[in-house]
């Protein structure tokens, strides 16, 4: 679609930026905080990047104040970040602790003082430890209820305060890293158990979000979703039909259930060949359905391209030998599910990151336009960014020229797609400051302020602007015209 002109950002646009407890807050067990599944998970030896791990993060947690205030100065109109549900109940349920609690009643408290609005997400992933070691986490129905049960605690605690939340952040992501792939706690691989726990997660979605129209009736909440647009290779018939595969698998699987509590139907018996479905339990489908989000918060980083499956694995490699990331599928044997359904392939038309993943700007229009065809809901941008290895100069200089061509460009996509009739509430960069990745360290960073800290010293912590931070301040002042 080529306009004649484009559509200004609206008025109210949310220029904001997002983060998630465990990647910045660091004091793990302080004031009453219980252990989280990542507590315990980023300690086993070498599972993440020189064996990081969140103790410390970025010091947010003693730091909220100094950042807030760089907040202010850039003038960021949204703050996205997540509570750690373990602060709140330590053991996941019973006693809340009132401590843990006022830590977010403060930041909330200095976000307002300088109109900054709060984008809360209930769930970035770290679950409190004692609920896997009591029934295993998300492979078992009590935790609908604990789930339900922190988020009124919330809900009653931040009415009125906090008008956007976001239930649970990139469930595609959590689940199949945690139960298919052992990349993330608990460190399984059981693709039954995966598809398992992650419908007990879309159950506790819907609870949820049941619950948030009685505590919060003014309040606009929905999921997170990392969504990889995919693209056919070529116009073949077959590689048509493998990209309609993959796009159900990857992305339709979760936001069909999301949006008309549904799962899509052939994706649903192709599971069933392999045993493999969820154990869907009467009324399951009647709660899925009782409830709709109110907007899809969208997480983009990059999509994905396909063929009919092949069996010849270099069609799937880059030029220096490394599998396609994002899906890890690729490595797969024969018996996994999606052989059956795509190959995943480089695309030949775009450029990629140090760390593999494909640059394609275009790919969050697209990614928008399918969403708004499918499911006619408002998007919020909910992370956007690019990971990179950022070098600090003298006089405390981080250039990150690229990380603003790489906004630029996306920022674009989102004023074309407003354009094409998108409803898009706002836009959040990933990250603020830098944090900690969950697999990559302090290696790849993402923020427009710079941590002076490394895997292997916390050094002094100190909070440094990068290039980006000017650029972005500019596009906030200007709504979005000056990029
Ligand atoms: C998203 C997550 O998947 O991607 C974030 O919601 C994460 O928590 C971000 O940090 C970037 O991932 P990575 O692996 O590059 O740090």
């Amino acid at each position: 679609m080529k306009h004649k002109k484009l559509d200004d950002f609206p008025e109210n646009f949310l220029w904001g930026s997002a983060s998630a407890a465990y990647q910045i807050e660091g004091a793990w067990n302080e004031d009453g905080k219980g252990k989280s599944i990542w507590d315990d998970f980023a300690k086993i030896p070498g599972k993440t990047f020189e064996n990081t791990n969140g103790d410390v993060a970025v010091d947010h947690y003693h730091k909220y104040k100094e950042d807030v205030k760089l907040m202010a100065e850039m003038g960021l109109k949204a703050y996205r970040f997540s509570v750690s549900w373990s602060r709140i109940f330590k053991d996941g349920s019973g006693e809340l602790n009132k401590d843990g609690l006022k830590f977010y009643e403060n930041l909330v408290d200095e976000l307002l003082k300088y109109n900054i609005e709060p984008i809360l997400t209930l769930y970035h992933w770290d679950l409190p430890a004692a609920l896997q070691d009591t029934y295993g986490g998300w492979e078992s129905r009590k935790v609908i209820n604990d789930f339900k049960n922190y988020c009124i605690a919330l809900y009653k605690d931040f009415n009125g305060k906090v008008k956007y939340w976001v239930t649970f952040n990139e469930q595609n992501v959590f689940t199949s890293l945690g139960y298919r792939f052992a990349a993330h706690p608990p460190n399984v691989t059981d693709i039954k158990r995966y598809f398992n726990a992650n419908h007990i997660v879309n159950l506790a979605n819907a609870a949820a979000i049941k619950e948030f129209r009685k505590y919060v009736p003014n309040g606009k909440i929905g999921p997170s979703f990392g969504m990889g647009p995919v693209y056919p290779y070529d116009c073949k018939p077959d590689n048509i039909l493998a990209q309609q595969n993959a796009e159900e698998f990857f992305n339709h699987w979760w936001l069909d259930v999301y949006c008309f509590g549904r799962y899509p139907k052939s994706i649903l018996k192709y599971l069933g060949e392999f045993q493999i479905a969820p154990d869907i339990q009467d009324g399951d489908m009647e709660l899925l359905q009782s409830v709709k989000p109110d907007f899809i918060g969208l997480n983009y980083y990059h999509g994905g391209t396909v063929k009919a499956c092949t069996e010849n694995k270099n069609d799937r490699k880059s030029e220096d030998g490394r599998f396609i990331d994002p899906y890890l599928v690729n490595n797969l044997d024969c018996e996994a599910p999606e052989s059956g359904l795509f190959s995943s392939i480089k695309n030949p038309y775009l450029k990629t990151t140090a760390w593999n993943w494909e640059i394609d700007p275009d790919g969050l229009r697209i990614a928008m336009r399918r969403l708004t065809d499918r499911y006619n809901l408002p998007i919020l941008i909910t992370e956007n960014g690019l990971g990179a290895i950022d070098k600090l100069e003298e006089n405390d200089v981080v250039n990150d020229d690229y990380r603003i061509e790489y906004l630029r460009a996306h920022i674009r996509a989102c004023r074309e797609a407003i354009t094409d009739g998108v409803e898009l509430l706002g836009y959040c960069t990933w990250s603020f400051t830098d944090l900690l990745s969950w697999l990559n360290g302090y290696k790849k960073r993402y923020g427009f302020v710079y941590v002076n800290r490394d895997e292997y010293s916390e050094k002094d912590l100190r909070r440094i602007k990068k290039n980006s931070f000017y650029w972005y301040k500019k596009v906030i002042e200007t709504n979005g015209k000056e990029i």
